[in-house]
């Protein structure tokens, strides 16, 4: 079908001024007149709608009131010419109706609630709210692969199925073509009758592969989706989620930290620079000062704290928290964003996790009680990134998996990466719909996928 996209129209629209013009798009709103009707139409290519003026004669009238119908779908012949409003609209020489659409279709008014929209997930594509979105994602993907490809990093694919929780926390979803009453005896027997003839799932983090491959191709990254069958029912907690994760060999957690910083700050600029309308719809509709924030974030430093100087900023602070702070606890989200939000007010890595509340993966300080690791909090979400220097040691990693009672003979491959020519080497793995939370002020991350899988909703 040769047409116009509309976003051509307006960013070029001297060219075709005066001229005839095709365009396709769906009814957004219309309104009549006695000498001509209106019709604001959008095909995705940008948040403005293309007026259409019709003036009365021009089409039959039987016809013209299938088209005046918001949700249809329309081929559209016309010329265009200036206009005060949005500088350019189209008078209409002919309209064919390529999808009628019928009094039911839900998205009549003008705003509807994101919870009214997430039970519609096949149609909020077609809403000003969601075009902004997925704009911006798909800029952001761009910049993420424009970083790390100008960087000199190679983009690998891991494994989606795979037997290796690298997490360790026990929430992959089970991966099984076995007949749910296959009436093994054992556990052993079930599984040696499976598909791989081994226990298998959706990975949870690409790290692992990813440490693999950058022993040897120096630097990758990963940028696929994962999956955590955790129960957190939370607005920052989807089921399934896009990771990126690069790998570096002879870095340690400094240069890491620097290159994290480097990296968040060159995706926000590049959707600052890329989606001026929809950021300004989001700081208008969304989030106030959300271009203002984000602008703030790129011009200058990331804090800096340690886990135990956090602990003691935490205690000090007078908060009545939920969950009492003390030295080996876990933070808390709420404990995250005093951090934050409210100490530093700018976006913070904390560093030097106690050991025995991270992964097994993580590189031991000297002081025996700390690991080298760092997550990235920013204001308004708490935990964006999750990184660490890698234990290169083959036997204190190997003593870090005994205490967690891993199967070492799974993790055997893993190993002997660490038992040949073993390095220092480091990375972070950032949750992909958060950075998308954090770009667009978007409070709930099921509204910032097409399809969001969270507990007890597929
Ligand atoms: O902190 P996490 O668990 O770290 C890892 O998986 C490491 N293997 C990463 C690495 O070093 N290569 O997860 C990383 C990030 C979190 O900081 C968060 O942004 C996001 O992934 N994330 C989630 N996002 C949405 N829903 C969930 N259920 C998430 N769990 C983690
Ligand atoms: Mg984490």
């Amino acid at each position: 079908m040769k047409h116009t996209d509309i976003k051509d129209l307006f960013s070029a629209h001297s060219q075709h001024l005066n001229k005839s013009v095709t365009v396709c798009g769906w009814v957004r709103t219309w309104r009549d007149s006695k000498s001509v009707s209106f019709i604001e139409l959008n095909d995705g290519t940008c948040l403005k709608n293309i007026q259409l003026v019709i003036e009365k004669g021009t089409l039959d009238d039987q016809f013209l009131k299938n088209v005046l119908v918001v949700g249809a779908a329309l081929l559209v012949n016309g010329t265009l010419i200036p206009s005060e409003r949005n500088g350019c609209e189209i008078c209409v020489t002919a309209i064919e109706l390529l999808g009628g659409c019928p009094q039911d279709y839900p998205l009549q008014k003008k705003h509807h609630t994101l919870e009214f929209l997430r039970t519609i997930p096949h149609l909020r594509p077609r809403t000003k709210f969601f075009e902004a979105v997925f704009a911006v994602r798909n800029e952001l993907s761009y910049a993420i692969h424009s970083y790390f490809h100008k960087n000199g990093y190679k983009y690998v694919h891991t494994p989606i199925i795979t037997g290796s929780d690298c997490e360790g926390a026990g929430e992959m979803f089970r991966v099984t073509t076995q007949p749910w009453n296959a009436g093994a005896k054992t556990d052993a027997e079930y599984f040696a009758n499976d598909f791989f003839g081994a226990k298998a799932g959706l990975t949870v983090s690409g790290q692992l592969e990813g440490e693999v491959a950058a022993m040897g191709l120096g630097k990758i990254y990963t940028f696929g989706p994962t999956f955590r069958a955790e129960h957190s029912n939370t607005t920052r907690h989807a089921a399934e989620f896009w990771q990126i994760e690069p790998e570096v060999s002879f870095a340690d957690l400094g240069d890491i930290i620097e290159i994290a910083e480097d990296f968040i700050k060159h995706i926000i600029k590049h959707v600052l620079d890329n989606c001026p309308e929809e950021l300004a719809y989001f700081n208008e509709r969304v989030e106030k000062g959300l271009i203002e924030k984000l602008t703030h974030v790129i011009s200058g430093d990331f804090g800096k704290i340690t886990y135990t100087d956090a602990v003691e900023v935490l205690k000090k602070s007078g908060k009545e928290f939920k969950y009492p702070v003390e030295w080996g606890c876990d933070l808390q989200t709420e404990h995250e964003r005093y951090l934050t939000e409210e100490y530093f007010k700018k976006p913070v890595f904390v560093t030097d996790y106690p050991a025995d509340i991270k992964s097994f993966y993580m590189k031991q300080n000297a002081d025996n009680k700390t690991v080298a690791a760092t997550d990235l909090l920013v204001p308004g979400i708490g935990e964006i990134i999750g990184c660490s220097e890698r234990e290169a040691d083959l036997e204190k990693l190997k003593a870090a998996m005994k205490k967690r009672n891993m199967p070492l003979e799974s993790y055997a491959e893993y190993l002997d990466t660490r038992k040949y020519g073993s390095v220092p080497h480091s990375g972070f793995g950032l949750g992909f719909e958060r950075i998308m939370m954090y770009v667009t002020g978007v409070q709930n991350i099921r509204d910032t996928i097409l399809y969001p899988r969270t507990v007890g909703s597929l």
